[in-house]
């Protein structure tokens, strides 16, 4: 196999996605600011990784961590100021590293300038911004529910009869995309980021811009009597043209890197990450919410299997390397912690993390890797539902409770599921706070296992899971004889167990081979050809005539050694 795939750093590069409230406070405030960031940026650099995604820092009331912007040209006051935003940028990009933003367009706070006068006057011209329409007696135009729970429509205060439409919570309020006007305050907005030197954005909620608004009560599936929203918001025919526009007018000129959330059926793909495609990677959902069912109600878990993971998995490189570039990843700020949601409890230990970081690394694509993940965080126990401070957890709690379940067995759902799971303060030592404020109240407890689990302790112990995945992303740098493999070699499944994920990476002559044993009993691989072991998570015996003996949980990568004539 040639070197087909044109080269772009944006494919060079491994993320490392920033949940600032959480990483490192500063100032003493318990809430993680970009002057922490700054603090931590030799850490990231000696990570090996080159570009940062922070999820929003915009000024924002924070009914949605941040989600909720009040104002896309200002940094909210808890996180800094601009000119910390600006230090931010300059100071990575002298160790190399670019940063992104999270761009969040198919929303604004509430308490954004546009929604406030599009209340306070029905016929300023911000009315047209958002999407108020007229309820059927009172009641709202229709059954959809938001994707938070409740009616995805809001009764305006002192109008009658009259709703806006919100996909999200009621503080945020969709934008209407199909005013020209919007989508120009859109790209101006982006094009002001791009050239103060960011590097790109990852992209929220995007699929949902276009609404194909329908009056009437649908059939509920739910014990709310509401029913799922997506079906009418969801990549409706007449997106693809908005998307261009804005990729035309703002990424493309800076070469940018977008990463899109957008779980994208495949008949479309190649319009979104194709050659010109509007992104320039997306993320897939298949198997990190292959535990939750399409309505994404977490007390409903689905069961699933390893081998339904890997058919997952494999389908989606598959595709994705068809049609243009993957954006790998297992955590993010709205997934718990991988260990837990993929391994039993009896085999959560660094073993099973190595196992884990070896399978996803591997893949074809960019991988993000979500704060903590690279020492093993895990998902914390609340004692109370007070103590969780995510509004998707809230509602969730709520719809379990509804559903008949005791509030012990909701509280077990949410420490399956919470997103609070993955927004614990960032466990640096075991000092106070896990050395990630000083403050005597922090903003969301921190996971109590960070005596054990922590970066200082990993740094010294060569064998950690931090070390590991140092090692990982080495084989990705310009240092790395793997690098061209590691990076664009094309993957090609291998045959094997239900519990065993194998793949190759090929290019030109250099191939490698990634072995996953997925579960808790010893199985085996057969292969033709000679490897040497480059990386594995546990001592592997010698493979003997083209036999890999793979123990439990191993995580293992090996290189085709060329057969000399
Ligand atoms: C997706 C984001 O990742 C999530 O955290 C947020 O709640 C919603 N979009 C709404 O913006």
């Amino acid at each position: 196999m040639k070197l087909t795939e044109a080269k772009e750093w944006w494919k060079e590069s491994v993320v490392y996605q920033i949940y600032p409230r959480s990483f490192q406070d500063s100032n003493g405030d318990g809430i993680g600011d970009i002057r922490g960031i700054i603090e931590r940026l030799p850490y990231l650099a000696d990570l090996g990784i080159n570009v940062v995604w922070l999820c929003p820092v915009y000024k924002s009331p924070m009914d949605d961590g941040g989600y909720d912007i009040s104002d896309y040209y200002q940094i909210d006051p808890m996180f800094g100021t601009m000119d910390d935003m600006d230090e931010l940028i300059e100071k990575a990009g002298e160790l190399g590293i670019k940063i992104l933003m999270d761009l969040v367009v198919n929303h604004t706070s509430d308490e954004h300038e546009w929604f406030q006068k599009a209340l306070a006057n029905p016929k300023s011209k911000y009315r047209d911004y958002y999407i108020f329409r007229e309820g059927i007696n009172g009641n709202p135009p229709n059954n959809w529910r938001s994707y938070f729970g409740g009616s995805a429509w809001e009764p305006v205060p002192s109008e009658s009869n009259m709703f806006y439409l919100h996909a999200f919570s009621k503080k945020q309020p969709d934008l209407n995309w199909e005013n020209i006007a919007v989508r120009n305050e859109c790209i101006q907005m982006i094009n002001w980021w791009l050239e103060k030197g960011l590097g790109g954005f990852r992209i929220d909620a995007i699929l949902n811009l276009k609404k194909r608004i329908e009056y009437g009560v649908f059939p509920a599936n739910g014990e709310d009597g509401l029913v799922f929203i997506g079906h009418w918001i969801l990549n409706q025919p007449g997106i693809e043209e908005w998307l261009n526009e804005i990729d035309e007018l703002t990424f493309k000129k800076h070469n940018a890197f977008t990463v899109a959330e957008a779980d994208v059926p495949e008949e479309r793909l190649s319009e979104y990450i194709g050659e010109n495609g509007h992104f320039r990677m997306v993320f897939d959902f298949s198997y990190t919410d292959i535990d939750t069912p399409e309505t994404g109600e977490w007390f409903k878990q689905s069961k699933w299997t390893v081998k339904e993971l890997k058919d997952k998995i494999m389908i989606n490189e598959l595709i994705t390397q068809r049609n243009g570039w993957g954006a790998k990843y297992l955590e993010n700020h709205d997934q718990p912690r991988s260990i837990n949601k993929y391994l039993p409890q009896e085999y959560q230990d660094d073993r099973s993390k190595k196992m884990l970081a070896v399978l996803f690394m591997m893949l074809h694509g960019t991988p993000f890797i979500y704060q903590g993940q690279e020492i093993g965080m895990s998902n914390i126990r609340m004692d109370s539902i007070t103590d969780y401070n995510d509004i998707a957890t809230h509602d969730q709690y709520r719809r379990a409770l509804l559903s008949g379940m005791s509030p012990d067995e909701a509280l077990e759902w949410m420490y399956r599921r919470s997103r609070d799971n993955s927004r614990t303060p960032m466990q640096w030592t075991n000092q106070k706070n896990a050395g990630f404020s000083n403050a005597d109240e922090i903003w969301l407890k921190t996971n109590p296992n960070y005596h054990e689990i922590n970066v200082e302790q990993e740094q010294m112990d060569e064998t950690s899971v931090l070390n590991f995945y140092k090692k990982l992303i080495y084989l990705r740098s310009d240092f790395s004889k793997y690098k061209e493999v590691t990076i664009y070699g094309e993957l090609v499944p291998v045959e094997s167990s239900d519990t065993v994920i194998a793949y190759k990476r090929i290019i030109d002559d250099k191939e490698l081979l990634i072995v996953v044993n997925f579960s808790d009993a010893e199985d085996q691989l057969f292969t033709e050809g000679c490897y040497e072991q480059i990386i594995a998570n546990v001592e592997l015996p010698k493979i003997v005539e083209n036999k890999f003996i793979l123990p439990a949980y191993t995580g293992a990568v090996f290189s085709k050694i060329l057969e000399v004539e």
